[in-house]
């Protein structure tokens, strides 16, 4: 699924300032669940695919037209789960005792604050929602790819196991459990 960052002067746009050059009008996303994304962590792969879920849902209302104020309402949907799911991984790093996980929280309130910046002007209609899709999507996917899989790596081989790690399986998706799913429907 593609999209593409909007050129200023449509129709309904004209009042609207030019959204920050950075970011805009030859981006495309591509928005999608890869295996490639999976960490093996049940916890982090769960709530990576609501995430990458929601940059969808973003995307389709986009595509779709929707009205400002329900872009409005994604867009904060998408920001509180974004939120939460650090928090998570924070939790999950301190039960297992990650060592490098100041360095990583650094960099979930750095994405927060930028998040919210772009939440905010896509509020007040400085910034197209495109573009904030094109900075989520892109700066998560490589948080995934790059930091998280350390993140998982450490929780598989630690002594101090994540709390109720023994309810993963009950009340969590693992990748088999996911892929029978799939092949059931
Ligand atoms: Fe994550
Ligand atoms: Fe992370």
């Amino acid at each position: 699924m593609y999209v593409k960052s909007r050129k200023p002067g449509r129709r309904g746009e004209r009042d609207a300032p030019p959204a920050s050059p950075r970011y805009t009008r030859t981006r495309t996303v591509f928005i999608h669940w890869q295996t490639s994304f999976e960490t093996g962590q049940t916890l982090i792969d769960t709530e990576h695919r609501v995430l990458v879920f929601l940059f969808r849902k973003l995307h389709v209302a986009i595509r779709t037209g929707s009205p400002h104020v329900e872009l409005s309402h994604i867009i904060r949907e998408v920001t509180r789960f974004v939120e939460f799911h650090f928090l998570s991984e924070e939790n999950l790093m301190r039960e297992t005792h990650y060592p490098q996980m100041l360095m990583h929280q650094a960099q979930h309130t750095d994405l927060l604050a930028q998040l919210g910046v772009f939440a905010s002007k896509v509020e007040r209609r400085r910034e197209a929602p495109e573009d904030l899709l094109y900075f989520v999507n892109h700066w998560l996917l490589e948080h995934i790819a790059r930091h998280d899989q350390h993140v998982a790596e450490h929780a598989r081989d630690a002594v101090a196991r994540p709390v109720a790690e023994r309810d993963y399986s009950e009340f969590l998706l693992s990748g088999a459990a996911r892929r029978a799913t799939v092949m059931d429907s």
